[in-house]
Parts: structure tokens; C-alpha cells; sequence
């Protein structure tokens, strides 16, 4: 079964709670949401490998460490997934960005594929899902199998805030995808929404409420 890690550094619980307040508007809520995502960067990137590499300073040869191993693909799930990119790639810069096109319909809670764009060479790469909410899971669920059909077989998943039902059903479908989220929350709604989750965080990033 893929692991769940919660990240609960200080910083990002402090601004998570930011975030979740209604009063929060667009403007704060999608500056956090990126600096969230960037604090998520640099802890799941901790175990990244690295090799030696020989270097010449201003005063001479020396051996250094350097990343080595896969190079990242960012994937956020549209739309709200947009709002993670920036701060995952101001702590890694050279990650290229694929997107995946997705909406939940409201009645159905299912999600329904409408885009999808991603590297050529993204086989090759670690690709980094991401997107604030995991509720059902029905979206990261559909969004990892995109990928698996055009054959990507190094997958992580970080959300903002998960609910343990949508936790479970990424765990139950795709067990080699380790998941990431800054919370884990108390449950799902009937509605589809996490309680307490933060409301729709689309439309909190984009101003579209
Ligand atoms: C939200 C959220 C996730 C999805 C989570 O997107 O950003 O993609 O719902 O729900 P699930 O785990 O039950 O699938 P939404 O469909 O509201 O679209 P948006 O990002 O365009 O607002
Ligand atoms: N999508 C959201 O934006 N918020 C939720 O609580 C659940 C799904």
C-alpha cells in the first residue's frame, strides 16, 4: 500500500489555518496556497538522491553533491491544482509542468477527463500530482490512471487537505503512489465537500464564488 504522510511542519499548519478561515479572500488564499506548496516541496523532496559531482571554487577542484536520479514533472489537476505550480517550482525550477483536465459534476461527484497535456518525455520523469483537495478521490484517482495509460510509472500524489475516504480510495487503486497532504481532515460531506476542509478551493484561488 502507497504511504500517507502528513506534513504537518508549524509553518504549514499556521498557514493552512490561514486558509481555511472564511474570511480569508482570494488575493491571501492563493498566495498561501502556492507557499503551502512550496514548504510540501522541500519535505517530500528530503529523501531525494544525490551524487558526487567535481566542482572548481573560486579557490580550487573540490567534490560536491548534486541531484541526481529522475527529473520532475509537476501535474496539477485543473483548476485548482494550478495554484500549487508556482511554489513547487520555486523550490525546484528545472520541473517541467503537465497539466490534467478534470471537474467533479456536481451531482454525480465523478470526475470527468476534458484535458490533458504532459511532456514527451514524461515517461522518464517522476511526475508530482497535485491539487488542494483530495474528497473522494475520484479525481487524483482518474488523473494517476491518465498517466499510467501513457506509461508514467513513477507517481506521487500532495494535496492540501485529504479526507480519509478519498485517502483509502487512492490506496486501494493505485497502492505504488505515496501520498502527501499538509492535513488530513475529519470527514466527507454528504455534498462531496471536506468537513472542515476550506469550501471550493477553485473557486476561493480563482475569485469565482
Ligand atoms: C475539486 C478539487 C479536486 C476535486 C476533489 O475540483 O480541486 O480536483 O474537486 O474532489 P474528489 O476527490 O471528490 O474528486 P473541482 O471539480 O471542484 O474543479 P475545479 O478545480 O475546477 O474547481
Ligand atoms: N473540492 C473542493 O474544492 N473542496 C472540497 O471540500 C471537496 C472537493
Amino acid at each position: 500500500m502507497g504511504k500517507f504522510t502528513v506534513l504537518n511542519h508549524p509553518l504549514i499548519q499556521h498557514k493552512l489555518t490561514i486558509i481555511r478561515r472564511k474570511e480569508t479572500g482570494s488575493n491571501e488564499f492563493r498566495r498561501i496556497v502556492g507557499e503551502i506548496a512550496g514548504l510540501m516541496t522541500y519535505e517530500i523532496t528530503r529523501d531525494l538522491p544525490l551524487q558526487d559531482v567535481e566542482i572548481e571554487t573560486p579557490m580550487g577542484k573540490t567534490v560536491q553533491k548534486e541531484l541526481a536520479g529522475k527529473k520532475l514533472t509537476i501535474v496539477p489537476i485543473l483548476r485548482a491544482g494550478m495554484g500549487m505550480v508556482n511554489g513547487v517550482l520555486e523550490m525546484i525550477p528545472s520541473a517541467k509542468v503537465g497539466v490534467v483536465g478534470m471537474y467533479r459534476d456536481e451531482e454525480t461527484l465523478k470526475p470527468v477527463e476534458y484535458f490533458f497535456k504532459v511532456p514527451k518525455d514524461v515517461t522518464e520523469r517522476e511526475c508530482l500530482v497535485v491539487d488542494p483537495m483530495l474528497a473522494t478521490g475520484g479525481s487524483a484517482n482518474l488523473a494517476i490512471e491518465a498517466l499510467k495509460k501513457r506509461g508514467v510509472t513513477d507517481i506521487k500524489l500532495a494535496v492540501l487537505v485529504a479526507a480519509p475516504e478519498g485517502v483509502k480510495a487512492v490506496q486501494d487503486e493505485h497502492p505504488d503512489v505515496d501520498i502527501y497532504a499538509a492535513a488530513l481532515d475529519d470527514k466527507l460531506l454528504p455534498n462531496g465537500y471536506i468537513f472542515p476542509g476550506l469550501g471550493d478551493a477553485g473557486d476561493r484561488i480563482f475569485g469565482t464564488k
